[in-house]
């Protein structure tokens, strides 16, 4: 099949790289030269695990191509994904500046039938507006339809997540483009779930809330685990074998950041308030994220009492593992919080450098005469550290383990005093 795929971020390009690569051809468009240029010499503007070669293999086969040009690829396409960015706005709103401007191009280049396929997180009612909109400004019933197919997958297993979903969310108010759509993914094994177009919508907001929740939920038991010296982890282990509550998500820390999950609570719980509802558990799950940093300066001040000057090294910046990513990454929240308490920050991110702070290049040389060391992404190589040479450098021997990531009885072992939450 034709498929026109509008956006080249993480959704876009991965959902462009995965349908070429079931043999479908694909013009991927973004109206960012730079990023597109950068696709057309091979290089992946983003940081994702098997996405450049699985690019560059479809492009070299002639099943994918980049451009700046809409025209052309709507043209040319029968199915059109529009994978552009809604982002968050001052006011909690999801920003569809992006994506209404790429529907108001859209509704000038429609001249033979398309299905609209929308991948963005779109507030509830979007699709069915778009639809509104199209024969508003004249495009005929008959030449198109709208589909909401939200994507779930994550950053760093884009690609596995993508292949391997364990559902396919298919919304729209008129059946006849789903054989189409059904045909467009049969290479993946996942049961579709048909619903409406606002239905479609509130699915991805509900999963995304929900996961916030859950996160939410383990990190107000922690501080209350930690308070009676229980540990966290055998919590989450036996919460987590009933099957009604599932073991994913359950992991006590620094809190939930990126580009989805605060965007779409704050999203979700403005969409209530629109209809009078007031978002109780949505506002609660947001208040706990925010606090956690607190809570972990908190427990760092019990340790080390006066944190003005200290030299304190933080591993860790982006917004979870295996990304370069820091759109509302807590650890970065972190950083500063610590800027502000005075102490000198030092940092040390496989992916990621933070401004105004001083980034190395050496996870090691970076405590070099630390008095204290912060775990707060819980990259693979933190996990893996060699302690003794991080005891060996360092001038403290606080570490303060953000993700309850390392054991705390090889921390001690090695002569540390450790400190995380709710792992005595
Ligand atoms: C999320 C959703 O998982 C995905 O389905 C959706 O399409 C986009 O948003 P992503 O933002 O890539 O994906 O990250 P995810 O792996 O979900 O992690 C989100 C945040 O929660 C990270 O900051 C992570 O560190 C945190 N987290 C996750 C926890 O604090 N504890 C957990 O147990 C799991």
């Amino acid at each position: 099949m034709d498929v026109c795929v509008i956006g080249a971020g993480y959704v876009g390009l991965t959902t462009s790289a995965v349908l070429a690569s079931f043999g479908h051809h694909v013009h991927c468009v973004d109206k960012d030269k730079e990023r597109i240029t950068m696709l057309l010499e091979d290089k992946v503007p983003i940081f994702e695990p098997g996405l450049e070669e699985l690019v560059i293999e479809n492009k070299k086969k002639g099943n994918l191509v980049f451009s700046t040009q809409l025209g052309k690829a709507v043209k040319n396409s029968s199915i059109i994904f529009i994978a552009v960015g809604t982002p968050l706005s001052a006011d909690g709103r999801a920003d569809l500046s992006f994506y209404q401007a790429v529907t108001n191009e859209l509704s000038t280049l429609i001249d033979s039938y398309k299905i609209i396929i929308t991948k963005s997180t779109v507030p509830v009612g979007t699709n069915s507006e778009l639809e509104r909109t199209l024969l508003e400004k004249g495009v005929s019933a008959d030449y198109f339809d709208v589909v909401s197919n939200p994507e779930f997958l994550r950053e760093g297993t884009a690609i596995y997540d993508m292949l391997h979903p364990d559902k396919i969310v298919v919304g729209v108010n008129d059946p006849k483009p789903i054989t189409m759509v059904q045909k467009l993914y049969q290479k993946i094994q996942a049961p579709f779930i048909i619903t409406s177009l606002n239905g479609a919508e509130m699915i991805k907001y509900a999963s995304n809330t929900f996961l916030a929740v859950k996160i939410s939920f383990i990190n107000e038991l922690a501080q209350i685990s930690d308070a009676y010296d229980v540990d966290i982890t055998d919590v989450a282990l036996g919460l987590g074998t009933d099957p009604r509550i599932g073991p994913h998500f359950l992991r006590a820390g620094l809190g939930y950041g990126g580009s989805c999950l605060p965007k779409d609570l704050a999203s979700m719980e403005h969409q209530a308030l629109k209809q009078g509802i007031t978002p109780h558990l949505l506002k609660a799950a947001q208040t706990i994220n925010d606090l956690l940093i607190d809570g972990y300066v908190n427990k760092l001040k019990n340790k080390v009492a006066d944190l003005q000057s200290k030299k304190v090294t933080v591993w860790g910046a982006s917004f979870k593992p295996n990304t370069d990513d820091t759109r509302h990454s807590q650890a970065l929240r972190l950083i500063e919080r610590l800027k502000e308490e005075g102490c000198e920050v030092h940092v040390f991110d496989p992916a990621v450098t933070v401004d105004h702070v001083k980034n190395h290049q050496d996870m090691y040389e970076s405590v070099n005469e630390s008095d204290v060391l912060i775990i707060a992404t819980e990259w693979k190589e933190f996990i893996q550290a060699d302690w003794a040479l991080v005891k060996e450098k360092m001038k403290g021997q606080v570490i303060l383990d953000c993700r309850n990531c390392v054991s705390p009885r090889t921390i001690k072992h090695y002569g540390f005093t450790y400190v995380g939450m709710a792992r005595p």
